[in-house]
């Protein structure tokens, strides 16, 4: 099983530098510093996932679903911990963008504190600086993490309420939903409970996949995975480049092999970021976005006609016809919404396609593969600087209610990117295309989240 581990990163001066250079936007040090870690990661160590399946999950009418109030899962109502605290507070933190503060909190946090302020500041320095799904109280000045299975189990005691033993599953990285009991819910069996959760992965070279998990979770906290079966596949994949909305979903005949298949699949998303583009482009002049952004988003749009035109040429060199892409136009929409898509389509997945690139300009066995990417790359660190640049126009104009918002969709969308770098790519697109290898692309992910990210 494969479980995020929580940690904890000092900013150091060299953190902070590289901070203050993709804030100050600087394309060409953005670029520079994507192409190094991309060569670094050519070294980089693995990260081992396994698994079993079966299926043997009970009806959803036996189960009870997880206590929620307007679409929100209210863990925290139904706990007996250990000892009592002030405060128990529940965060998730994918790395990308910190939280803006906790998903629910049981108590009042730094009630007792002798002074509220450093209290405070406490809590939001460690629930920034940590990683994962985890629990944080607050007793008069003593502020604590609970992300490690350990503390999780020391602070609940013995698991022995339907809310605890959903925690626990939760705390290892799986999603808990509401309203829906074949995807969340809770039995009480003998000797524990048994947890339905989800997790997706794929992505990056296959389909993405959601499946769901049977865990047994004993009185003593073991966890059990029990049985685990696929229950949606999406065909879209490709963790390079800016998606528009609208985008639609495939429906042309998906070429076989999985190197063509990839080409033809980010020539369609290429083409589709040519559409994105210039729809940015038209919202930022729309909203009274300076001119420079306006016009760099424009040749942003020409450069990934070119890229269009690359891998439609490698899809046919690896026997494959790009897939088509289809997007619906839109009218200009809200602020927020042109906020939300670039964090996302822009910050998060430009960033990372344009690591990904660099990684297999410098990887790929494939010549021409190696020569397309080369200038793909440099393209794309443009585009992801560009991003960048944008949210530091849009953000400020925002309202905290919508920065809130959008902190907890960027982390949302950090964690499923992850999901989709877990699964492992065809060998051969690995060694033809340079694409990064699961381990590999959880580990510059998990960079990624610790710098640029943070
Ligand atoms: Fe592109
Ligand atoms: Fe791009």
């Amino acid at each position: 099983m494969n479980r995020r581990r929580p940690l904890v990163r000092p900013v150091t001066p060299a953190l902070a530098r590289l901070r203050e250079i993709v804030r100050e936007n600087v394309p060409a040090h953005l670029g520079t510093y994507l192409r190094h870690l991309a060569q670094a990661s050519i070294v980089v160590g693995g990260v081992a996932t396994a698994g079993c399946s079966s299926s043997h999950f009970p009806p959803g009418e036996e189960l009870l679903a997880p206590q929620c109030v307007s679409g929100q899962w209210h863990a925290l109502d139904d706990i007996q911990p250990a000892t009592p605290h002030d405060s128990i507070a529940r965060f998730a933190n994918a790395g990308f963008a910190p939280p803006s503060g906790p998903l629910e909190v049981l108590g009042t946090e730094c009630d007792t504190a002798s002074d509220p302020t450093t209290c405070a500041s406490t809590i939001q320095e460690l629930s920034q600086n940590t990683y994962g799904n985890f629990l944080m109280t607050s007793d008069g000045d003593d502020v604590r993490i609970h992300a490690t299975e350990a503390e999780l189990l020391a602070l609940l005691g013995p698991i022995d309420t339907a809310s605890e033993a959903l925690i626990r599953v939760w705390q290892a990285g799986y999603v808990i939903t509401c309203d829906d009991t074949s995807r969340a819910g809770v039995r009480e069996v003998v000797g524990g409970f048994e947890v339905i959760a989800t997790r997706t992965s794929g992505g990056c070279g296959s389909p993405v996949v959601v499946e769901r998990y049977l865990f047994m979770v004993a009185t003593d906290g073991t966890m059990t995975e029990l049985a685990r079966e696929e229950i949606e596949r999406m065909e879209d994949w490709g963790c390079e480049g800016r998606r528009p909305e609208g985008l639609q979903p495939v429906t042309a005949a998906v070429p076989v092999d999985p190197v063509g298949r990839w080409f033809a699949s980010m020539a369609r998303l290429e083409a589709s970021a040519v559409d994105a583009f210039h729809g940015v482009a038209d919202e930022l002049r729309a909203h009274g976005a300076p001119d420079h952004l306006v016009e760099a988003s424009r040749v942003a749009a020409d450069d990934e006609v070119r890229h269009h035109a690359a891998m439609t040429r490698l899809a046919r060199r690896y026997g494959a016809e790009p897939l088509p892409a289809e997007v619906v136009p839109h009218p200009v929409r809200p602020l927020y919404a042109v906020a939300l898509e670039n964090a996302i389509e822009g910050c998060l997945r430009e960033t990372y396609g344009a690591l990904a690139a660099h990684r297999q300009a410098f990887a790929a066995t494939d010549p021409e593969v190696a020569s397309a990417m080369t200038a793909i790359a440099e393209d794309e660190s443009r585009h992801a600087a560009l991003s960048w640049e944008i949210a530091a126009w849009i953000e400020p104009r925002l309202t905290d209610a919508e920065r809130a918002e959008l902190s907890i969709a960027r982390a949302r969308a950090f964690s499923e990117l992850r999901a989709e770098a877990e699964t492992e790519p065809s060998p051969r697109l690995v060694d033809v295309a340079g694409l990064p290898d699961a381990s590999t692309a959880l580990a510059l992910l998990d960079h990624l989240a610790a710098t640029i990210f943070a």
